[in-house]
């Protein structure tokens, strides 16, 4: 007895068992193979002759094979009252309750997506996407930051080899949403007749891509802009947009300010605070004096209006760009970016 006799043994036992007409003839086999003297059973009773050594790898591949020979008995038995229809109706218990399939839910990112597009939609923003792979122009020239400004070194990018446009420069993983300014003035122009170009409403949220990795940074990230176009925009429709915005995600009582700062595209540039979720903006050891930082906003520089076609003595614009996951983690208290992308079940379901 060897193994190459066994697998012979068993190929020849199922060719046969899957050929019968009958179960007559099945019966046959099974008595052949299992039956008390049959072939297998055989081999089993055999098995005590064998040395030590082979017992143990003969004994679990006879099984393993009977095993096979029993299946393909049981399935064809199957087959063959199904062809003549005489199959018993299994009996089947309606009573027992049913197992319900498990169903996954929105990653927290996704959920968060849905809920800044939802409050701004309330107040008329319209929710755009546009390229993940950008042309410098749209990421940078355009937004008022010529070639080689060192203002550019901010946005640490990844540029795609071997691929440029003749007018709008190297194609780039786009390193934020704000190209999404130029493109949605441009398909406005597009899309409305001259004196129709404005006003414009738009949310971009999409992907963007850095050169960075730590607690707080990922290469990979999500933002989300906002652009406002219209005759005699303020700084007091910015804060008041932003207020609402921070009210509705974090709650009635946060409150916000506006810090100068600069940025190339807009002109005066703020950072946007907001009190601190954890003291409440009595100040404590996470915020230190009562505000956290949110991201970045101003008036659209005439520059950039400009640049999207849009005549800059009648129309003026702000624009805010903030990150999806700084604002989830601030709102959910996380303190890892990496928590978002890693994937582990245990802390995604807790969304
Ligand atoms: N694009 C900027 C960034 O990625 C954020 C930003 C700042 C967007 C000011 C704006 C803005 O629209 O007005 O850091």
């Amino acid at each position: 007895m060897n193994q190459e006799f066994l697998q012979n043994l068993k190929n020849q036992a199922i060719s046969t068992i899957i050929e019968t007409k009958s179960e007559d003839e099945l019966e046959q086999l099974r008595i052949e193979y299992l039956g008390r003297n049959g072939k297998i059973t055989q081999l089993i009773k055999d098995i005590p002759t064998l040395s030590e050594e082979k017992r143990k790898i003969m004994g679990g591949l006879i099984n393993e094979n009977k095993k096979i020979i029993e299946d393909a008995l049981v399935s064809q038995k199957n087959n063959l009252q199904r062809q003549s229809g005489n199959q018993e109706k299994d009996w089947f218990d309606f009573t027992v309750p049913g197992i319900k399939p498990k169903i996954g839910n929105l990653h927290l990112i996704s959920l968060t997506i849905k809920e800044i597009s939802e409050i701004f939609a309330r107040i008329g923003f319209n929710k755009v996407s546009y390229p993940e792979i950008e042309w410098d122009w749209y990421s940078f020239e355009g937004l008022n930051m010529p070639q080689n400004h060192p203002a550019r070194d901010e946005w640490e990018t990844f540029f795609i080899e071997n691929l440029s446009h003749p007018k709008y420069g190297n194609a780039v993983l786009t390193p934020h949403t704000s190209s999404g300014q130029l493109r949605e003035m441009e398909k406005v122009k597009k899309t409305l007749s001259t004196d129709r170009q404005v006003p414009i409403r738009m949310l971009n949220i999409g992907k963007c891509y850095r050169r960075q990795i730590d607690a707080s940074h990922a290469p990979m990230f999500y933002q989300f802009e906002g652009l406002v176009i219209d005759r005699d925009i303020n700084i007091t429709h910015l804060k008041g947009t932003l207020d609402y915005f921070v009210k509705q995600y974090f709650g009635l009582k946060r409150e916000t300010r506006i810090r100068p700062f600069h940025f190339q595209f807009t002109e005066p540039s703020f950072e946007i605070d907001v009190t601190c979720i954890v003291c409440g903006g009595k100040g404590c050891s996470v915020c230190k004096e009562g505000w956290m930082e949110l991201g970045g906003a101003g008036m659209v520089h005439p520059n950039v209006l400009e640049n999207g076609g849009i005549d800059s003595l009648k129309y003026r614009g702000f624009a805010f760009g903030w990150g999806v996951e700084r604002l989830l983690m601030m709102k959910y208290k996380i303190d890892d970016i990496r928590l978002l992308f890693n994937n582990d079940l245990r802390f995604l379901k807790q969304f």
